[in-house]
């Protein structure tokens, strides 16, 4: 199929309400969008992406208002993080409605909501009026895309558009919190912090392992956000060997980091997010064999920095 490329909201929203699916930016990544409520546009979201079906979707609303039509209990947890979150890049999953299909949650009984500040976003979304369900627009187990031409070398000519926005402000996918229960509990870690959380919700904690969070997020069990390259964290630049054919992401340190094939060298933990995927995706273009990445402190950001690269520097492979 050809795949539309527009910068017109309403155009890409006239697509969606067809039963189409269409790409678009958030701040966080770019998403892949189809009607929540439409199981062929949901059932096609799963083939363009190759997403193993037992992976559930996040529903997108433009409004407050729209919480109605996915979930009947919001708990109170739920209620304070979309006080002081929404719109934002935060995902809270609660019981969903009888009316969502199965597909869209990969038959659980739960369903994520996430509302985006993204301005172009709001905009789509509002044209939609209608949820969107939408997973990161990469193909299953590439880094999330955060420019549109990563969509393009993904998914183009398998979707039916993409809403093209600039390069996406945070980079990284978003908080994601089950606010089922009284206490909320992460289970993707994002640039809504831990800490963010905790000043709401003081109890607020990460999953307690992996078996945990596995079994809350079934998403967890896939491998994600790799590069082709071999992902090899390092706690400084001098540990890495070959320069000449590797690749480097970290951040400014006393250590000289010269001599790679590509280098990024980060001011801040934000840039460092901003720019992980992209650079993951550059490697691969260069055909880059090997990507040290410098390891971060895990707090704030650096929690979801450091599970991405955990993640990425996995071997095992399902999809
Ligand atoms: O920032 C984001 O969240 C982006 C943009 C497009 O909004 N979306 C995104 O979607 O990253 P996706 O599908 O790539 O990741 C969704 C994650 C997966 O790990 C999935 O398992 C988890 O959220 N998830 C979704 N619904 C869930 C639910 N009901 N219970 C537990 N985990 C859920
Ligand atoms: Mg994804």
């Amino acid at each position: 199929m050809d795949t539309l490329l527009t910068t017109d909201p309403e155009r890409a929203a006239a697509i969606i309400c067809r039963g189409g699916i269409v790409a678009f930016p958030t701040e966080t990544v770019y998403g892949l969008g189809a009607d929540v409520f439409n199981e062929s546009a949901l059932a096609k979201v799963f083939e363009a992406k190759g997403r193993p079906a037992d992976n559930p979707l996040i529903a997108h609303i433009a409004s407050l208002e729209q919480v109605e039509l996915l979930t009947a209990t919001v708990t109170d947890s739920a209620r304070a993080l979309i006080d002081r979150f929404f719109p934002g890049p935060l995902t809270v999953v609660l019981a969903k409605a009888p009316t969502v299909p199965a597909l869209a949650t990969a038959r659980l009984e739960t369903i994520g909501i996430r509302m985006p500040r993204h301005p172009l976003a709001q905009a789509f979304l509002r044209a939609c009026a209608t949820p969107v369900a939408a997973p990161s627009a990469n193909r299953s187990g590439r880094p999330s895309p955060t420019i549109y031409q990563a969509v393009v070398e993904d998914l183009g000519g398998r979707i039916d558009a993409i809403l093209i926005g600039e390069q996406t402000e945070v980079g990284l996918e978003s908080t994601v919190v089950d606010c089922t229960g009284d206490v909320p509990v992460v289970l993707r870690a994002g640039s809504i912090t831990l800490e963010q959380l905790q000043e709401i919700i003081p109890d607020s904690r990460g999953a307690r392992d992996d078996l945990d969070a596995t079994e809350r997020s079934p998403g967890t069990r896939h491998r994600h956000y790799s590069p082709r390259a071999r992902v090899v964290m390092v706690d400084s630049a001098e540990y890495a060997q070959n320069r000449s054919e590797a690749a480097f992401i970290g951040f400014g340190s006393v250590i000289p980091m010269t001599g790679f094939r590509l280098e990024r060298i980060c001011r801040t933990f934000d840039e460092y997010a901003h720019e992980l995927y992209l650079f993951f995706r550059v490697c691969d273009a260069e055909g880059i064999e090997t990507i040290y990445c410098q390891t971060v402190p895990e707090t704030g950001i650096g929690r979801a920095i450091m599970d991405r690269l955990r993640r990425a520097s996995e071997q095992s492979s399902d999809g």
